[in-house]
């Protein structure tokens, strides 16, 4: 991957003819370049609490650092036995078997390795007391009334005002069915679920608070079309819950961003509109809130080939023409944006439709730009795990504010075969140590701390344990 970064200035010290050049003057022009440098690395960072220095050091919280451990996973790929789906044959005619063939196979002998039964689903009511706030990626998970929490393409926001997480998504409780034989597995629209949790663990449901439009065909939720990847901000000047998702047809040609807006976190959210933003085809997209109030809408744009990201108004409810291109030409998508003392970064995966592929982890000075790739961020489990970002996809990170430099990592794991039996990965992530990248560094001083994913088959935050011991 190519990388450019304004702060890596060329440093080979040339004479130019007519100059005159001496050893002593070269060698004290490159300790004053170091020095130079070492000095603005440290300046870059004086944003950080408490003036942080050692930014190539762990500053999240030392609880979070049980997390950190390496996982593996132990996957054997079964001999070939009985009928293989006769779909996954045709497309993989020779090929031996790879633990990816074997997740798209909705035969394969290790489906509940990737999509574990209802027997073992996440229960925040029944499993109360031995298995309290314990994530398992992967199970399906159960809201309050026992039905599975339907989010998918989901986003979290934590409201003030009630001081509980709200989760939106995708409520894709229907069958899966191709509009046509070209056409990809889809759910007809049923709206925006919404949850809503103290503890992140026990989700409630609090109905679908943006609906599909039943009968008018023209409308952009018509249940014939599409409508992904909900995300809600709060805006404090107005005092409303403003929601942006994409929308489309089912044929993905609309390609356009909708608005939609409430006074309460769970609506109903009224739908005013959709627009192609800045005039450009819009499919996974993200809005992102900063420190200062103003938000941004990044979206996947020509054809999916690079990522837009532009300010919204002051209301929110719309955008300005300002607008900059980033990561082009990378072919990326499910954007997930977080910020980190002063820094931004960003997650995304590639783009193969409903099939996982690698995370790439993304950081920037400025949420305009210039982004920089830093690399893979997934650690454990095992190859496979790594290159599929663990069977799933990006859809949002969450800051823990009791945990600084914590968060809780969101991923899909979409089930093609039956979209509303998707399940959800969601992993501790935390930023700090050096990027992985030769390109991120400079004289040893890492510009960008590492985003790290870490795989664990079950986890919890820990200061969950420390309150419920
Ligand atoms: C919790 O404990 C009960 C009783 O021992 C057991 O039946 C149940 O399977 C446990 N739940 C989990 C998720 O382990
Ligand atoms: C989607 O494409 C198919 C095949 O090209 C076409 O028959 C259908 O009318 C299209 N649907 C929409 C909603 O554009």
């Amino acid at each position: 991957m190519r990388m450019r970064n304004k702060y890596r200035k060329p440093t080979t010290l040339r004479c130019n003819a007519g100059t005159r050049c001496s050893f002593p003057v070269l060698v004290w022009s490159l300790v004053g370049c170091l020095l130079m440098l070492h000095l603005y690395s440290l300046v870059r960072h004086k944003d950080g609490v408490g003036g942080e220095i050692q930014t190539h050091m762990d500053h999240h919280h030392h609880l979070f650092r049980e997390l950190e451990e390496v996982e593996e996973e132990d996957i054997q790929i079964p001999p070939p036995k009985g009928k293989r789906s006769p779909r996954a044959a045709k497309r993989r005619p020779k090929r031996p078997t790879t633990l990816i063939d074997e997740f798209l196979d909705e035969s394969s002998q290790l489906r509940h390795v990737f999509f574990p039964d209802e027997k073992t689903a996440i229960h925040p009511m029944k499993d109360a007391m031995n298995d309290s706030f314990y994530y398992y990626p992967g199970r399906i998970w159960l809201d309050t009334d026992g039905n599975p929490i339907q989010a998918h393409g989901g986003g979290i926001l934590y409201d003030e005002k009630s001081r509980k997480y709200y989760w939106y998504g995708e409520f894709k409780d229907g069958p899966t069915y191709r509009a046509h034989k070209k056409a990809a597995a889809r759910v007809d629209i049923i709206g925006v679920g919404c949850y809503s949790s103290k503890d992140l663990w026990t989700w409630k449901h609090e109905g679908i608070v943006l609906a599909a439009e039943e009968t008018d065909e023209t409308h952009d939720l018509h249940k014939s079309n599409v409508l992904e990847r909900p995300k809600v901000i709060y805006n404090e000047k107005t005092g409303k819950y403003v929601m942006w998702m994409h929308v489309d047809d089912a044929n993905y040609t609309k390609a356009s961003v909708g608005v939609a807006v409430s006074d309460s976190p769970t609506g109903p959210f009224d739908y005013l509109y959709s627009k192609r933003p800045h005039g450009f085809d819009s499919r996974d997209m993200t809005i992102f809130k900063d420190d200062d109030g103003v938000a941004y809408l990044i979206y996947s744009s020509e054809d999916n080939s690079e990522l837009h990201v532009g300010p919204l108004n002051p209301d929110y409810l719309d955008m300005p023409h300002v607008m900059r291109k980033i990561l082009v030409g990378q072919h990326r998508e499910a954007p997930a944006v977080f910020k980190y003392q002063g820094t931004y970064y960003m997650i995304t995966s590639g783009c193969t439709g409903w099939a996982p592929n690698e995370a790439l982890a993304h950081a920037s000075e400025s949420i305009l730009g210039t982004w920089e790739t830093m690399g893979n961020p997934c650690i454990g489990g095992n190859k496979v795990f790594r290159q599929t970002t663990f069977f799933a996809q990006s859809t949002f990170v969450l800051p823990l504010p009791e945990l600084p430099g914590s968060f809780i990592f969101v991923a899909d794991r979409w089930n093609p075969a039956d979209l509303r039996d998707s399940r959800y990965v969601w992993l501790p992530l935390t930023v700090g140590g050096a990027a992985d990248q030769p390109l991120d560094y400079n004289f040893g001083f890492p510009l960008w701390s590492r985003v790290s994913i870490y795989w664990h088959k079950r986890w919890r935050l820990p200061y969950m344990r420390t309150e419920n011991k």
